[in-house]
Parts: C-alpha cells; sequence; structure tokens
C-alpha cells in the first residue's frame, strides 16, 4: 500500500534528477544553464550523481567505465542530487576542500573525497583524477555550491547529530523496525526493488528502491555502515520523503534500525585495518579492527559507545564523535 502511494512519486523525482531544496536553502538549478560548453558538464556531472550505475557503474554499455561496483547511484545516499540539507549534501562541499580526513590521518582533496565513496559507498575502483567523469562531478559540486561560503562547513552539512542511547542499539529490535518502516519500499529481504527494463534504461538507474545490504549495496568499510553514521542519516531521511525537521522514527527507533541494517551481509572493503592511523581520532562505531580501548567489537558496532567516548576521552585527551 505505502509502496504504491509513494512510488510514483519517487518515479518521477527520480526523471527529474532533483528534488527539491528547502527553504532557507537556495540551490541553483542546473537546467538554467545554457547549452554551452560549463552548462553540458554541470548537467553531466548531476547525471553522474544520480545515474551512476548506468554512467560509471554495472550498466555501462562500455566495460572501462564500470568504475563502481555497486547498484547504488550517488544520490541513492546523496538524497536530491546532493542538494537537500541534512541529506548528506554535496552543495556546500566545494568551500570545505581539500580538507583533513581522518580516515587516512591526512589532506584530501575534493576528489580524492569522491573516491573515497566510489571505493566503499558504491564498491568499486576511484575514478581518473584527471578524467571527464571526475570533472564534471566536482564542477557539479562547485557549480550547486554556489552562495556558500568558502571555508566554512554549512548549516546543513552531513546529517543531524543525534544524542547516543546509554544502552546498546539492539538489531533484533530493529529487524521489527525494520519490516514495518523499510520493508515496503527496500523488500523484506533489504535488496530493494529493481526497475522494470525499460524503466531503469529511461531513467538511467538500476533500482526503484535500492539494497541496504548484499552484494549490490554499500560495502563494509564505507561510512554507512557505521550505526551512527547511518542510524541520524535514517532519522533524518527515511522512510523516503521525511526531513530533518520532521523525523518519523523515534531516536531509539533509528539507533535499534541502523544496528539491524550494518549487522547484515554485504562486500567486504580490503585493508581497512589501515584506516584512521591516528587510533585516537577512529570513531566510536567503527565496526572493524583495530579497536580503540578494551572494549569488545560488538561495543563498537551496536554501543553503548558513551563508556567508549569516555575512555577515549581518558586516554587520548578528547572524545570523537562518529565524525
Ligand atoms: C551508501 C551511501 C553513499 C553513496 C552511494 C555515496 N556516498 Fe558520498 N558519503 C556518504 C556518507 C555517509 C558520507 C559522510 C562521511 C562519512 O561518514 O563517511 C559521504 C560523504 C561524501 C562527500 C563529502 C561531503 C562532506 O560534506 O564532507 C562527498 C564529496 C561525497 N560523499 C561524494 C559522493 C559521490 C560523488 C558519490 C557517487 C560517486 C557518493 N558520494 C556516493 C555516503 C554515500
Ligand atoms: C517510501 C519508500 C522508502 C521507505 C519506506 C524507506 N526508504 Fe530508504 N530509501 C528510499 C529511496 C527511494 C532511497 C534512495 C533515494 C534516491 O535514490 O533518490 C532510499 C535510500 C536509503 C538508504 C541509502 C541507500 C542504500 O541503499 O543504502 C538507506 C540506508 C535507507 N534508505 C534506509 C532506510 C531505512 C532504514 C528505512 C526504514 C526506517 C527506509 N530506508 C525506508 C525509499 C524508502
Amino acid at each position: 500500500m505505502l509502496k504504491r502511494v509513494v512510488s510514483a512519486a519517487v518515479l518521477s523525482m527520480m526523471f527529474v534528477g532533483v528534488v527539491n531544496a528547502q527553504p532557507g536553502w537556495t540551490i541553483p538549478d542546473p537546467n538554467s544553464l545554457p547549452d554551452d560548453a560549463f552548462g553540458q558538464v554541470v548537467r553531466y556531472g548531476r547525471d553522474l550523481i544520480v545515474k551512476s550505475s548506468s554512467l560509471i557503474g554495472p550498466d555501462a554499455p562500455d566495460p572501462a567505465m564500470r568504475y563502481s561496483g555497486s547498484g547504488l547511484e550517488c544520490q541513492s545516499c546523496h538524497l536530491g542530487a546532493g542538494t537537500q540539507r541534512f541529506a548528506l549534501p554535496l552543495a556546500g562541499a566545494w568551500g570545505v576542500f581539500p580538507a583533513y580526513i581522518a580516515r587516512e590521518n591526512g589532506v584530501r582533496t575534493l576528489e580524492e573525497r569522491i573516491n573515497g565513496c566510489m571505493e566503499r559507498s558504491l564498491n568499486g575502483k576511484p575514478l581518473p583524477v584527471d578524467g571527464k567523469e571526475m570533472k564534471a562531478i566536482v564542477t557539479y559540486i562547485r557549480f550547486v555550491s554556489a552562495g556558500e561560503p568558502v571555508g566554512q562547513s554549512l548549516d546543513g552539512r552531513g546529517t543531524p547529530p543525534l544524542p547516543l542511547p546509554d544502552r546498546a542499539a539492539d538489531p533484533v529490535r530493529g529487524r521489527a523496525v525494520f519490516t514495518q518502516n523499510c520493508a515496503a519500499c527496500h523488500g523484506p529481504d533489504g535488496q530493494g526493488v529493481r526497475l522494470a527494463p525499460e524503466d531503469a534504461k529511461s531513467t538511467g538507474r538500476r533500482y526503484q528502491y535500492p539494497p541496504l545490504w548484499g552484494p549490490d549495496s554499500f560495502n563494509d568499510g564505507a561510512g554507512m555502515n557505521r550505526a551512527i553514521t547511518a542510524a541520524r542519516f535514517v532519522h533524518a531521511n527515511m522512510p523516503f520523503g521525511t526531513t530533518f525537521a520532521a523525523p518519523v522514527l523515534s531516536e531509539a527507533d533509528a539507533f535499534d534500525v541502523a544496528a539491524f541494517v550494518v549487522s547484515q551481509p554485504r562486500p567486504h572493503q580490503a585493508g581497512t585495518e589501515a584506516d584512521f592511523p591516528d587510533r585516537s581520532r577512529k570513531p566510536v562505531d567503527a565496526g572493524y579492527a583495530p579497536f580503540i580501548g578494551p572494549f569488545p567489537s560488538s561495543q563498537h558496532r551496536f554501543g553503548p559507545w558513551k563508556p567508549i567516548q569516555a575512555w577515549a576521552k581518558a586516554n587520548h585527551g578528547a572524545a570523537r564523535t562518529a565524525d
């Protein structure tokens, strides 16, 4: 029922490519640009965000263009082609890179950050940094970032913080939350709903509703595979159509369903033991070794996280959040 009601709206958003911006957050529209070289590159960049699976993914006609190894689009997580506040916006990202990135303990350019998502969120290979596709994505991000101050994190970046629960998030309860609130779109088995071949062709997208786990989803080294990151994203943005201003799930439900999602099988990212070389900066909810402090891996994955933060503060002089 829910699925039938929303699917027409969701499909039309996919065709348009960009979900409308929100009050107090004006994003320039790539369609307003003339059909000149700059306008074409900006619109190609937007297409790469919305139609990643067919342009740089497994459905690209040219095998050499299959950089992404998943069926997701950038937009699967960067909602509204990255124009939506607190839905991991790409708008504004232009002004905050190059930046220090804890995962590599070094400064990374916007291109390198994009390739971080290529390798993990899209479970693929990096795009050539000097290639046409990377240039277009960066040009699009620069275009939709117009009006945002350079060097300053904007209001609406990432996802809104959530107070951490005192108990461990509960994947068993989370399964019930999933069945009730998510399965209608993402499928009872979390594998999403694939578009019919003709719709996939016309939209350039593989899924009507993307998979939350399994071979076609993000890998286990992705930011979305951390329970706090996933809970914040889901609380502010899911079920689809929800915005941060009016969350639907309780905070407890968001943490429990996130714990359920991150405990499901997905592709493996090799080499994560080298992540966060400065261990004091490793997020408390990173679910892979080596871990900071004397806590079991299950506590990193599901919490309670406050004792880990307290340990980090006492031992590293700073309590790091999930960021
Ligand atoms: C599975 C979800 C997912 C997909 C798909 C995804 N990303 Fe991301 N992306 C994230 C998350 C989550 C973050 C926030 C940082 C973190 O916690 O890892 C992020 C951060 C970013 C950032 C930095 C934003 C900032 O404010 O610092 C950029 C740029 C970015 N992604 C670009 C892309 C591009 C381009 C694609 C497609 C090629 C893509 N992402 C696909 C989840 C995703
Ligand atoms: C009304 C349909 C709908 C419902 C219900 C829904 N989602 Fe989504 N979800 C979507 C769509 C559509 C996208 C991708 C957005 C896009 O491509 O524009 C998405 C994207 C996601 C993503 C990032 C992409 C991926 O595949 O991992 C996560 C995580 C997610 N949803 C989790 C949830 C959770 C957890 C629930 C239940 C609390 C939920 N969703 C309920 C439609 C829905």
